[in-house]
């Protein structure tokens, strides 16, 4: 283990997946400590408000004692360097991931030369799975069970109960497709 090392695994958690623990669990066995950093962003409409992803990420790591959870806005390189992390931690589930998150290492390589970007893979089991997924399949009704948290399902559940029942899951869903985190 590099025990010196600060390692900064942002996102959007929108919510947190099973798929996110992987990742968390796999780099807090490699880097001293992992500081998971939620996207705080004005301009999307998130399913989740920020204080609950917060509040779901930090139940779901509570556990893990080298593991922190914290928002952050503006450049991820700025928070990185404020947290003094040297690593931004990336899982790439399908190649189709590869093109992004390689542009976005590159971008964040220019603006911060001494920050490594560390990717890494979650098993196979969580290949498929996307916190959009989730939202959607939870919205209408599908079975999540197994891809996230206990709490995770009861908290996506209440927020089903309280949408819009008019023919139009998506729409309720926040304003994010495809397959992102
Ligand atoms: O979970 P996501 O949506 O794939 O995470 C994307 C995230 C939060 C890592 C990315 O949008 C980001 O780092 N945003 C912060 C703003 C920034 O630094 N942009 C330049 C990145 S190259």
């Amino acid at each position: 283990m590099n025990e010196g090392v600060i390692a900064i695994y942002p996102g959007s958690f929108d919510p947190v997946t099973n798929g996110h623990l992987d990742i968390i669990e796999r780099g807090r066995k490699i880097f001293g400590q992992v500081v998971v950093a939620v996207l705080f962003n004005r301009a999307k409409q998130p399913l989740f408000s920020i204080e609950e992803r917060l509040q779901m990420l930090r139940e779901a790591t509570a556990r893990w004692d080298n593991v922190a959870v914290d928002s952050f806005s503006g450049l991820l390189v700025d928070y990185a360097i404020q947290c003094q992390a040297t690593v931004i931690l990336r899982g790439i589930r399908a190649v189709t991931d590869y093109e992004f998150e390689f542009q976005m290492a590159l971008m964040n390589r220019r603006l911060a030369g001494e920050i490594e970007t560390v990717f890494l893979v979650p098993s196979e089991a969580f290949s498929f799975l996307s916190s959009s997924l989730v939202r959607e399949v939870a919205s209408l009704g599908g079975s999540i069970s197994g891809l996230v948290p206990r709490l995770v399902e009861t908290r996506l559940a209440d927020k089903v109960a309280v949408m819009d029942p008019s023919p139009r899951p998506q729409a309720a869903l926040g304003d994010r497709s495809g397959l992102e985190d």
